[in-house]
Protein backbone atom coordinates (compact mmCIF):
# COMPACT_ATOMS: atom_id res chain seq x y z
CA UNK A 1 0.00 0.00 0.00
CA UNK A 2 1.10 3.65 -1.26
CA UNK A 3 0.54 6.10 1.85
CA UNK A 4 1.05 10.06 0.02
CA UNK A 5 2.68 11.95 2.34
CA UNK A 6 0.04 15.21 2.57
CA UNK A 7 2.31 18.34 3.20
CA UNK A 8 -0.65 20.47 3.10
CA UNK A 9 -2.71 18.61 5.63
CA UNK A 10 0.58 18.53 7.99
CA UNK A 11 1.39 22.16 7.43
CA UNK A 12 -2.31 23.09 8.32
CA UNK A 13 -1.54 21.13 11.72
CA UNK A 14 1.87 22.91 12.35
CA UNK A 15 0.29 26.63 11.17
CA UNK A 16 -2.01 25.56 13.96
CA UNK A 17 0.37 24.92 16.68
CA UNK A 18 2.54 28.04 15.73
CA UNK A 19 -0.77 29.85 15.71
CA UNK A 20 -1.23 28.81 19.64
CA UNK A 21 1.94 29.89 20.20
CA UNK A 22 1.86 33.42 18.99
CA UNK A 23 -1.33 33.59 21.17
CA UNK A 24 0.51 32.32 24.35
CA UNK A 25 3.31 34.69 23.33
CA UNK A 26 1.06 38.09 22.94
CA UNK A 27 -0.54 36.66 26.17
CA UNK A 28 2.67 36.91 28.00
CA UNK A 29 2.77 40.70 27.05
CA UNK A 30 5.72 39.19 24.43
CA UNK A 31 5.44 40.75 20.67
CA UNK A 32 4.41 38.96 17.79
CA UNK A 33 6.97 37.41 15.44
CA UNK A 34 7.95 39.34 12.71
CA UNK A 35 8.94 38.38 9.01
CA UNK A 36 10.36 41.08 6.62
CA UNK A 37 10.51 40.16 2.91
CA UNK A 38 12.57 42.00 0.06
CA UNK A 39 11.24 41.35 -3.50
CA UNK A 40 13.84 42.81 -5.98
CA UNK A 41 11.57 43.01 -9.48
CA UNK A 42 8.94 41.42 -11.49
CA UNK A 43 9.90 38.11 -11.36
CA UNK A 44 5.82 36.02 -11.36
CA UNK A 45 7.17 33.48 -9.85
CA UNK A 46 9.08 35.59 -6.82
CA UNK A 47 6.00 37.63 -6.81
CA UNK A 48 3.81 34.36 -5.72
CA UNK A 49 6.03 33.65 -3.59
CA UNK A 50 6.42 36.36 -1.44
CA UNK A 51 2.52 36.93 -1.58
CA UNK A 52 2.26 33.29 -0.56
CA UNK A 53 4.73 34.02 2.20
CA UNK A 54 2.54 37.39 3.68
CA UNK A 55 -0.48 35.24 3.45
CA UNK A 56 1.13 32.49 5.55
CA UNK A 57 2.09 34.93 8.48
CA UNK A 58 -1.14 36.44 8.58
CA UNK A 59 -2.80 33.18 8.83
CA UNK A 60 -0.61 32.22 12.15
CA UNK A 61 -0.49 35.75 13.58
CA UNK A 62 2.95 36.95 12.81
CA UNK A 63 3.56 40.72 11.52
CA UNK A 64 5.01 40.59 8.06
CA UNK A 65 6.46 43.34 6.09
CA UNK A 66 7.26 43.37 2.50
CA UNK A 67 9.46 45.44 0.47
CA UNK A 68 8.97 45.90 -3.00
CA UNK A 69 11.81 47.07 -4.53
CA UNK A 70 12.47 47.71 -8.85
CA UNK A 71 14.67 45.73 -10.63
CA UNK A 72 16.94 49.07 -11.42
CA UNK A 73 17.71 49.35 -7.90
CA UNK A 74 21.69 49.36 -7.07
CA UNK A 75 23.49 47.21 -4.83
CA UNK A 76 24.61 49.88 -2.59
CA UNK A 77 20.62 50.49 -2.32
CA UNK A 78 19.51 47.43 -2.19
CA UNK A 79 22.46 46.59 1.05
CA UNK A 80 21.37 49.98 2.48
CA UNK A 81 17.81 48.83 3.05
CA UNK A 82 18.65 44.81 4.04
CA UNK A 83 20.68 47.01 6.45
CA UNK A 84 17.72 48.94 7.97
CA UNK A 85 15.54 46.08 8.15
CA UNK A 86 18.25 44.38 9.73
CA UNK A 87 19.00 46.76 12.60
CA UNK A 88 15.13 46.85 13.43
CA UNK A 89 14.56 45.63 16.51
CA UNK A 90 11.03 44.47 15.61
CA UNK A 91 11.94 42.22 12.92
CA UNK A 92 12.88 38.55 13.90
CA UNK A 93 13.01 37.55 10.35
CA UNK A 94 14.46 38.68 7.34
CA UNK A 95 14.59 37.20 3.89
CA UNK A 96 15.66 38.71 0.19
CA UNK A 97 13.79 36.18 -2.15
CA UNK A 98 16.20 34.98 -5.31
CA UNK A 99 17.17 35.00 -7.80
CA UNK A 100 18.47 38.81 -7.38
CA UNK A 101 18.86 40.90 -11.08
CA UNK A 102 22.09 40.17 -12.46
CA UNK A 103 23.31 43.37 -11.34
CA UNK A 104 23.25 42.14 -7.79
CA UNK A 105 25.78 39.99 -6.16
CA UNK A 106 23.55 37.43 -4.85
CA UNK A 107 26.32 36.86 -1.95
CA UNK A 108 26.72 40.13 -0.66
CA UNK A 109 22.77 40.13 -0.05
CA UNK A 110 22.77 36.72 1.62
CA UNK A 111 26.08 38.28 3.83
CA UNK A 112 23.91 41.44 4.70
CA UNK A 113 21.45 39.79 7.07
CA UNK A 114 22.23 38.70 10.42
CA UNK A 115 22.88 34.87 11.09
CA UNK A 116 19.92 35.66 13.80
CA UNK A 117 17.66 36.65 11.57
CA UNK A 118 18.87 35.01 8.27
CA UNK A 119 15.33 32.59 8.45
CA UNK A 120 16.27 31.49 5.10
CA UNK A 121 19.25 29.66 6.72
CA UNK A 122 21.37 30.82 3.91
CA UNK A 123 24.47 32.86 5.95
CA UNK A 124 27.31 30.39 5.69
CA UNK A 125 27.52 31.05 9.13
CA UNK A 126 23.99 28.84 9.42
CA UNK A 127 25.08 26.62 6.79
CA UNK A 128 28.18 26.02 8.54
CA UNK A 129 26.81 25.51 11.83
CA UNK A 130 24.07 23.24 10.13
CA UNK A 131 27.29 21.13 9.04
CA UNK A 132 28.56 20.59 12.32
CA UNK A 133 25.12 19.53 13.97
CA UNK A 134 24.71 22.52 15.79
CA UNK A 135 21.68 24.76 16.41
CA UNK A 136 20.98 26.54 13.48
CA UNK A 137 18.64 28.06 11.13
CA UNK A 138 18.08 25.44 8.35
CA UNK A 139 17.07 26.38 4.72
CA UNK A 140 13.12 26.42 4.73
CA UNK A 141 12.88 23.00 2.43
CA UNK A 142 15.39 20.70 3.88
CA UNK A 143 13.85 21.83 7.14
CA UNK A 144 10.10 20.75 5.65
CA UNK A 145 11.14 17.24 4.26
CA UNK A 146 12.96 16.85 7.78
CA UNK A 147 9.77 17.71 9.78
CA UNK A 148 7.76 16.12 7.63
CA UNK A 149 10.08 12.49 7.80
CA UNK A 150 9.54 13.24 11.53
CA UNK A 151 5.92 13.64 11.84
CA UNK A 152 5.25 10.64 10.03
CA UNK A 153 7.45 8.61 11.84
CA UNK A 154 9.64 7.42 8.91
CA UNK A 155 12.32 5.34 9.92
CA UNK A 156 15.69 6.30 8.43
CA UNK A 157 18.32 4.81 10.42
CA UNK A 158 20.63 2.86 8.38
CA UNK A 159 18.64 3.43 5.26
CA UNK A 160 19.98 3.92 1.91
CA UNK A 161 18.89 7.48 0.97
CA UNK A 162 19.90 8.80 -2.75
CA UNK A 163 19.62 12.43 -3.00
CA UNK A 164 19.61 13.40 -6.80
CA UNK A 165 20.59 17.23 -7.14
CA UNK A 166 23.16 19.13 -5.64
CA UNK A 167 21.90 22.64 -5.25
CA UNK A 168 22.70 25.35 -2.10
CA UNK A 169 19.21 25.27 -0.92
CA UNK A 170 18.39 21.67 -1.37
CA UNK A 171 20.33 18.71 -2.82
CA UNK A 172 23.27 19.54 -0.48
CA UNK A 173 21.75 20.41 2.81
CA UNK A 174 19.32 17.53 2.74
CA UNK A 175 22.10 15.02 2.01
CA UNK A 176 23.94 16.41 5.09
CA UNK A 177 20.80 16.24 7.59
CA UNK A 178 19.90 12.79 6.85
CA UNK A 179 23.77 11.56 7.67
CA UNK A 180 23.49 13.51 10.39
CA UNK A 181 23.44 11.38 13.77
CA UNK A 182 19.83 12.45 14.50
CA UNK A 183 16.66 11.40 14.09
CA UNK A 184 15.29 11.77 11.19
CA UNK A 185 18.91 10.88 10.09
CA UNK A 186 21.53 8.01 10.21
CA UNK A 187 21.15 7.26 6.97
CA UNK A 188 24.28 6.60 4.27
CA UNK A 189 23.66 9.09 1.46
CA UNK A 190 24.47 9.52 -2.00
CA UNK A 191 24.29 12.59 -4.01
CA UNK A 192 23.50 12.24 -7.83
CA UNK A 193 23.77 15.03 -10.20
CA UNK A 194 24.10 15.93 -13.67
CA UNK A 195 27.90 13.94 -14.19
CA UNK A 196 26.81 11.13 -12.21
CA UNK A 197 26.94 8.07 -14.80
CA UNK A 198 23.90 5.50 -14.11
CA UNK A 199 21.92 7.03 -11.89
CA UNK A 200 19.37 4.34 -12.33
CA UNK A 201 21.89 1.81 -10.56
CA UNK A 202 22.22 4.24 -7.95
CA UNK A 203 18.35 5.02 -7.34
CA UNK A 204 17.54 1.07 -7.62
CA UNK A 205 19.36 0.62 -4.69
CA UNK A 206 17.49 3.46 -2.62
CA UNK A 207 14.92 3.17 0.70
CA UNK A 208 14.58 6.75 0.65
CA UNK A 209 15.01 9.29 -2.83
CA UNK A 210 14.98 12.84 -2.39
CA UNK A 211 14.08 14.06 -5.96
CA UNK A 212 15.45 18.29 -6.50
CA UNK A 213 17.18 17.99 -9.91
CA UNK A 214 14.79 20.36 -11.62
CA UNK A 215 13.66 18.45 -14.79
CA UNK A 216 9.95 17.06 -14.65
CA UNK A 217 8.84 13.80 -14.59
CA UNK A 218 12.83 12.54 -14.58
CA UNK A 219 12.59 9.85 -11.69
CA UNK A 220 10.42 6.81 -13.60
CA UNK A 221 8.92 3.63 -12.14
CA UNK A 222 11.78 1.60 -12.77
CA UNK A 223 14.52 3.40 -11.03
CA UNK A 224 12.84 2.81 -8.22
CA UNK A 225 12.81 -0.46 -5.89
CA UNK A 226 9.59 -1.88 -4.23
CA UNK A 227 8.84 0.11 -1.15
CA UNK A 228 10.67 3.30 -1.32
CA UNK A 229 10.31 6.22 0.20
CA UNK A 230 9.95 8.90 -2.28
CA UNK A 231 10.17 13.06 -1.60
CA UNK A 232 9.55 15.14 -4.86
CA UNK A 233 10.79 18.80 -4.42
CA UNK A 234 10.41 19.62 -8.15
CA UNK A 235 8.05 21.99 -8.93
CA UNK A 236 7.50 23.08 -13.26
CA UNK A 237 4.71 24.59 -14.38
CA UNK A 238 3.59 23.22 -17.81
CA UNK A 239 0.84 24.99 -20.19
CA UNK A 240 -2.76 23.45 -19.76
CA UNK A 241 -5.20 25.28 -20.97
CA UNK A 242 -8.16 23.14 -19.13
CA UNK A 243 -6.71 24.78 -15.97
CA UNK A 244 -7.71 28.16 -14.76
CA UNK A 245 -5.01 29.21 -14.23
CA UNK A 246 -3.28 28.24 -17.40
CA UNK A 247 -0.92 25.84 -15.93
CA UNK A 248 -0.23 22.53 -13.85
CA UNK A 249 2.53 21.64 -11.89
CA UNK A 250 4.66 18.85 -12.61
CA UNK A 251 7.06 17.29 -9.85
CA UNK A 252 10.51 15.53 -10.59
CA UNK A 253 8.73 12.34 -10.28
CA UNK A 254 6.60 10.47 -13.25
CA UNK A 255 4.03 10.17 -10.36
CA UNK A 256 1.67 7.62 -12.25
CA UNK A 257 4.71 4.78 -12.68
CA UNK A 258 6.47 5.86 -9.35
CA UNK A 259 3.32 5.88 -6.78
CA UNK A 260 2.75 2.00 -7.14
CA UNK A 261 6.09 1.09 -6.15
CA UNK A 262 6.05 3.33 -2.96
CA UNK A 263 6.10 3.04 0.64
CA UNK A 264 5.24 6.69 0.71
CA UNK A 265 5.34 9.50 -1.72
CA UNK A 266 4.94 13.26 -1.60
CA UNK A 267 2.29 14.23 -4.30
CA UNK A 268 3.04 17.96 -6.53
CA UNK A 269 0.66 19.89 -5.65
CA UNK A 270 0.41 19.17 -1.68
CA UNK A 271 3.94 17.69 -0.45
CA UNK A 272 6.96 19.16 -0.20
CA UNK A 273 5.83 23.06 -1.40
CA UNK A 274 3.41 23.06 1.81
CA UNK A 275 5.82 21.88 3.97
CA UNK A 276 8.67 24.47 2.62
CA UNK A 277 6.07 27.44 3.43
CA UNK A 278 5.64 26.41 6.96
CA UNK A 279 9.29 25.61 7.39
CA UNK A 280 9.56 29.50 6.96
CA UNK A 281 7.07 30.45 9.37
CA UNK A 282 8.31 27.68 12.12
CA UNK A 283 12.22 29.17 11.85
CA UNK A 284 10.60 32.98 12.25
CA UNK A 285 9.19 31.70 15.61
CA UNK A 286 12.39 30.06 16.32
CA UNK A 287 13.56 33.74 15.85
CA UNK A 288 11.27 35.34 17.88
CA UNK A 289 11.97 33.04 20.52
CA UNK A 290 15.61 33.21 20.90
CA UNK A 291 15.31 37.36 21.59
CA UNK A 292 13.25 36.44 24.23
CA UNK A 293 14.92 34.49 26.09
N1 LIG B 1 14.08 31.38 -4.11
C1 LIG B 1 13.79 30.07 -4.22
N2 LIG B 1 13.68 29.51 -3.01
C2 LIG B 1 13.90 30.48 -2.11
C3 LIG B 1 13.91 30.52 -0.69
O1 LIG B 1 13.71 29.53 0.00
N3 LIG B 1 14.15 31.74 -0.14
C4 LIG B 1 14.41 32.83 -0.88
N4 LIG B 1 14.67 33.96 -0.24
N5 LIG B 1 14.41 32.84 -2.19
C5 LIG B 1 14.15 31.66 -2.80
Amino acid sequence: MTEILDGKALSKTIKARIAEKVKQIVAEGGKKPHLAAILVGEDPASQTYVNSKEKDCKEVGFDSTVLRLPASISEKELLDKIKELDENPNVDGLIIQLPLPAHIDENKVIMAVSPEKDVDGFHPVNVGKMILGLPSFVSATPLGIMTMLKEYGIETKGKNCVVLGRSNIVGRPIANLLSQKSNPGDCTVTICHSHTKNIREITLKADIIVVAIGISEFLKGDMVKEGAVIIDVGITRVADASKKSGFRLLGDVEYSTVAPKASYITPVPGGVGPMTRVALLMNTLKSREQRIS
